[in-house]
């Protein structure tokens, strides 16, 4: 069976997007080409590899074939509030891939498994007259990937969990399907309860890793927010994480 990505069966998933659905065997990133469309709801650029697939954090994002990397484009109105696109896409993903394996949210938006990490999902607002005139949801999710870089231990593919090869296509149907459920059909407070249900860190001891030069916090995750955002209990009180770094213990320690 050709379990590769196909021109002709991702194209006419625009049923489905309610809009173009376009597919490319390689890219420098599907954040790159989306940009040469006009950014209308529902825009979908997928594709098989990528040569400067980004990541969280000004991270790259290793992109060989074998994975499956899209942009799905947001645009107004919006449906819920822009902090709230994060939370809906990661329950999105999750939802679709657990159909292939028992996995979990980990804090913002990765999707682990056995404590390895089976796909990113990374944001990008774009702004033109202080304007939000877009949110690009960017997902790579590694599917049929042999092997990785000894750079990044703590990443896996669902072909390696599950000892056979996927039909990208479906997975990518999946996926597409239960971003635009969630975000078209299921309203947010029930969202916010999936993600919740299916966040590792909630409960876990987490170290906060702070860029500035403030060193590390540890604390207890005690909240996700309707914003997306967590509580984290610690020895000086609760702080209230946006962003940034944070690990939970047991799940890949070391500073991702
Ligand atoms: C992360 O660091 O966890 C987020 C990774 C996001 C990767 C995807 S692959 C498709 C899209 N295009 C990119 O260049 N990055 C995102």
């Amino acid at each position: 069976m050709n379990t590769k990505l196909s021109k002709e069966k991702i194209e006419c998933l625009s049923q489905i997007a309610k809009n173009r659905v376009l597919y490319f065997e390689s890219l420098t990133s599907t954040f790159d080409k989306i940009r040469e469309y006009e950014l209308s709801h529902g825009l979908t650029v997928v594709c098989s590899a990528q040569t400067q697939g980004s990541g969280r954090l000004g991270r790259k994002w290793e992109s060989a074939e074998g994975g499956v990397y899209f942009t799905y484009c947001i645009a107004p109105p919006f449906k819920v509030p822009i902090t709230s696109i994060t939370p809906v896409c990661a329950s999105a993903v999750h939802k679709a891939l657990s159909k292939y394996v028992d996995c979990s949210v980990k804090w913002p938006n990765d999707i682990v498994c056995g404590g390895k990490k089976i796909c990113g999902i990374l944001t990008r607002n774009i702004v033109s007259d202080g304007e939000i005139k877009a949110v690009l949801v960017g997902v790579g999710i590694n599917v049929n990937n042999d092997s990785f870089p000894k750079e990044l231990p703590h990443a896996t593919a669902l072909k390696k969990l599950l000892s056979k090869s996927l039909d990208e296509n479906e997975v990518f149907e999946k996926v597409l399907t239960d971003i635009v459920c969630m975000y078209n059909d299921i309203p947010y407070p029930k969202t916010l309860q999936y993600y919740k249900d299916n966040c590792i860190n909630l409960g876990k001891e987490v170290t906060i890793h702070f860029s500035d030069g403030k060193g590390d916090v540890l604390g207890v995750c005690t909240n996700i927010l309707e914003d997306g955002s967590m509580d984290v209990q610690t020895s000086q009180g609760t702080i209230n994480v946006h962003s940034g770094e944070v690990s939970v213990k047991g799940i890949y320690e070391e500073k991702e």
